[in-house]
Parts: C-alpha cells; structure tokens; sequence
C-alpha cells in the first residue's frame, strides 16, 4: 500500500511548526518561531506564544503546502500536538487542525508531544526498531522512555524531578550573562574549556538513588554559587572551564543512564532528542559510551531535535499506517498529557 500522506501541527512551547510527510519521507518543515521575542524576558512567556501562534498559523500551513507541492485534499490525515505543554500554545494548534480536518474531511490525531519527538527520527534514519529507549532533552522535558509501540506503548522510565536539561544550560548562560537560550553558546565556549577542571555534582548519582531519575538544580546551584566566590572574591571567572565543567556533569549523567536503561531493560537502540540533543559534547559521549555498550544510537539533525511540525506528522504517519483510532472533533489539548 501507499505510505499515509499527512500534515502535522505543533504549537506546544513557542515555536508554530507545519510539517508534511509522506510515510517516512520529509516534504515540508515550516517553523515560525516567537524565540527572538521571549529573549527579551529570558525565558518563554506563555501568553507572548499563544499570541505568536496566532499570528503565525494560517501562514505556516500554506508555506508548508506550498513547500511539499500538494493539495490538501490528498493528505490522509492531519496531526496535532495534543499535548503535552503551554495551554493557550496547545489549544492553538489543535483549534487550527480540527479546522482543516473537518472543512477538508480529514481524520485527524491528536498526538503525544514527547511521542513525536521520537519518532521524528525516522524522518531522517528510516524506521525506528521497537523496543527502542529514547532520551529526550530540551528546554521543557529531561526524559527516559522506552518505547515499543510509539502510536500506543511508550513507557516513561525515569525523568527530571526538577529543572529540565536545557533549563540548567539556560540558567547557567544567564549567570554567565551569555545571552537566551543558553545551550549552543555553552556547547561553543566549551569546546575551548577543561571538563575536568571544576567538579560539579552529579545529580541523583547515589547508589541509593533513583535509577533512571534526573536533578539538574542542585548542579545549578553549585555552578552559581561557584561563579558568586570567585566574584565576590574579585577574581576572574574562568567562563569555558565552567562551561565545559558544567556541560560535563549534564551529559555524563545523561548518558550514563540512557546506557544503564539500555542495558537494564535488554534494549540495542537508543535514539537522543529535543533541542540539547544538539550539544556537540552529549553526541559525542554518548556515541562513545553506546559504541562501548553495543547500542546503536540515533540522533537526528538539530533541526529535527528541536520543535517542529514534521514530527508530529511523522508520528500522525504512523498512526494512519497502523489503522489507529482517529480522534473525534471534540479533541481538547491537555497541557499535562501523560506519554
Ligand atoms: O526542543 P527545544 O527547542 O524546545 C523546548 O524546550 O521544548 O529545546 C530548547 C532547549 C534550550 O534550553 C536550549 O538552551 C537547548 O535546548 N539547546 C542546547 C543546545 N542547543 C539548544 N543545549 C545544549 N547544547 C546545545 N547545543
Ligand atoms: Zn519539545
């Protein structure tokens, strides 16, 4: 049979992404994103995305139909991120998908934010394995899944009882007064630092700890505090050592635990996303450590780590190919939406 056209929408934290897809095939990947206006205030301002999405949702669906060359009456389905995230971001996408589902006649899926971003890989190395343990790392989410049905059967093995990965590199970058988001000038600045030259906690790293659980916050306290002495010491702050320093202590543990969960659970696959799966140094440890293991790894490009639409339509993909249960149009977004 044909492989499922779709188009998937993704409005959970700030960026509008509409992307199409052609069963694993990528053929549109329009992302708008409101990141330059949340810079102002540090951080993501809820009611400044929903406002953005808005704004930038009808455009973002007809520059990825235009991109792919198709008419909407061809797609098999439409996907959106049910959630989980921002509400009022949420709620934006899925207004606009049950729109263009009900006028074009089209099922439409509601879809798992943390799901999608696993699947997305297949956009770029074919088919995922099932089981396959996936690490997702970004601004909003430090999880362990394992996944072995990614339409219905994704299981969260551990998380972050606090601060998510890339809130840690972006907390640290403000310390450091490097500018928002935090993450690529940390990963730049340090490739020319010493990793070994501050040790830095390493979160919930006890024998007695929790085993696939995540803590950056204690680890951000000490790295601030760390920068305060010397400061208030009236020395220079040596920024690549604690950069390198810090980035260490996240993807050591990180890594150390998706192999752990790998290995616990019997599983040769492990697949890295959300935007820190970006950070050059987390790539290459972890490439190391699975080589070491026996676990093939899969990383997608950063433009597919991040945010984007065509995850979800990836996942909306599959969900069609798998003949899943289309949801009804009283689909409602769940901030909190459990994997
Ligand atoms: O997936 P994403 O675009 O948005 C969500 O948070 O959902 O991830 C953004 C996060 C930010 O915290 C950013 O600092 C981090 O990913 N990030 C990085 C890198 N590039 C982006 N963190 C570490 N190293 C990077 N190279
Ligand atoms: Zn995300």
């Amino acid at each position: 049979a044909d492989e499922p056209l779709v188009l998937g929408i993704e409005t959970s934290c700030d960026e509008t992404g509409v992307g199409i897809v052609h069963g694993t095939t990528l053929l549109a990947d329009a992302v708008a994103s409101s990141v330059d206006t949340h810079a102002r205030f540090g951080g993501v301002v809820p009611e400044i995305a929903s406002r953005a999405h808005l704004e930038a949702m009808v455009p973002t669906i007809e520059r990825a139909l235009r991109t792919a060359g198709i008419s909407p009456k061809d797609l098999d389905g439409i996907a959106v991120t049910a959630g989980p995230g921002l509400a009022g971001a949420l709620l934006v996408g899925v207004s606009a998908a049950k729109a263009y589902a009900y006028a074009l006649g089209k099922p439409l899926y509601g879809v798992n934010h943390l799901a999608s971003h696993i699947c997305v890989d297949q956009l770029e190395h074919g088919r995922l394995p099932e089981p396959t343990m996936a690490l997702l790392v970004s601004g909003g989410h430090s999880s362990l899944l394992l996944s072995s049905d990614i339409t219905s059967d994704v299981r969260p093995m551990g998380a972050t009882i606090d601060d998510a990965a890339g809130e840690a590199f972006d907390k640290i970058a403000r310390v450091l007064d490097l500018g928002f988001p935090g993450g690529p000038v940390i990963d730049r600045l340090a490739r020319e630092g010493d990793p070994a030259a501050i040790a830095f906690p390493r979160g919930l790293s006890g024998a007695k700890d929790p085993a696939y659980d995540f803590s950056f916050s204690g680890l951000k306290t000490a790295v601030a505090r760390w920068i305060e002495a010397k400061r208030a010491a009236g020395e220079e702050v040596p920024v690549r050592d604690v950069a390198a320093s810090f980035q260490e202590a996240v993807v050591d543990v990180l890594t150390r635990k998706a192999v752990r969960a790998c290995k616990d659970e019997g599983v040769d696959h492990l697949m890295i996303g959300g935007g820190v799966a970006a950070n050059s140094r987390l790539r290459a440890l972890a490439q190391e450590r699975c080589e070491r293991a026996g676990i093939r790894l899969r990383v997608p490009r950063p433009g597919l780590c991040t945010d984007n639409g065509a995850m979800v339509a990836a996942l909306g993909a599959e969900m069609v190919a798998r003949n899943r249960t289309p949801s009804d149009l009283e689909l409602s977004a769940d901030s909190s939406l459990p994997v």
